[in-house]
């Protein structure tokens, strides 16, 4: 048994890459739906049918614990597939909550009341699909109160990072910094709620400015995940084997993945 983490296409990558520098003796097997990507753009039904079918996929490896690393399936799929779908061995976690949990100084598993935070101006950069979803909001308002949160749809970047046009991606974010910050002047703390933004974080902080306080997820999911193995020991199994499958073809992944991470990856067909 491994833990599985999974994404439409290779963004998931940058969190897969933070769990395993965090627990490298966890055997992890990655399923990119990269048949399917982007997500960011779909409609919520599209998006809970194809995510389903990936955890399913990667029971199939005998992961009991799923991780869903990609913010859009976490935003518009994970409520409905915890209330109606998953059976009760079972666990898929998103990446959203780690974030909220640090931004409203929360530990794992604390569900006390909602109560004031020191943040009170909070932007979130995700892709069209997670803002819609409007889950972001909802799972903050279980933990705070008192805190206003103005959303940008990032149109764009995403296509942009997979084509490598690392110039158009940086205009694009400055482009929607700026958006945001017409709307929300002075935001304390801004979450880049996709799994392709921390590669391009630097730019992001340029463009909102030191004084801001940016939360990036894979460490933050990673340090997470830790902790909930801790407490769940059950759901770390014995297998050993650590795996990449796509639903995409296997050779053209492996050779964007590898561009995405600077370091070798080899994708198996899913
Ligand atoms: N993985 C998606 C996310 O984190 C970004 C790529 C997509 O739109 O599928 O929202």
């Amino acid at each position: 048994m491994a833990v599985g983490v999974f994404d439409s296409g290779l963004g998931g990558l940058t969190v897969l890459d933070a769990i395993a520098a965090r627990l490298p003796d966890l055997p992890l097997v990655y399923l990119g739906d990269n048949k399917h990507t982007p997500y960011g753009v779909r409609d919520a039904e599209d998006i809970f049918n194809l995510t389903c079918a990936g955890v399913e996929r990667l029971w199939a490896e005998g992961c009991d614990l799923v991780i869903l690393a990609c913010n859009t399936a976490s935003a518009a799929a994970l409520k409905r597939m915890q209330e109606t779908w998953l059976p009760p061995n079972k666990r898929v976690l998103g990446v959203f909550v780690p974030m909220i949990e640090a931004l409203t100084e929360r530990r794992w598993g604390d569900n006390s009341p909602p109560r004031e935070v020191e943040v009170k101006h909070v932007a979130l950069f995700a892709t069209p699909a997670t803002v819609a979803s409007r889950a972001f909001q909802r799972e903050l308002a279980f933990r705070a109160i008192g805190v206003d949160v103005e959303a940008q749809p990032c149109g764009g970047v995403v296509d942009a990072i997979e084509q490598g046009d690392e110039i158009l991606a940086e205009a694009l974010v400055t482009s929607h910094v700026e958006a945001l910050m017409r709307r929300m002047p002075h935001p304390e703390a801004a979450i880049l709620g996709c799994t392709h933004y921390p590669l391009v974080q630097d730019a992001f902080q340029k463009a909102l400015g030191e004084q801001v306080q940016v939360y990036s997820q894979p460490k933050l999911v990673a340090e997470s995940l830790e902790d909930y193995l801790a407490r769940h020991p059950e759901l770390v199994g014995s297998g050993t084997v650590s795996r990449f499958l796509t639903t995409g073809d296997p050779i053209r992944v492996s050779g964007k993945a590898t561009q995405f991470l600077r370091y070798p990856i080899k994708f198996e067909s899913a």
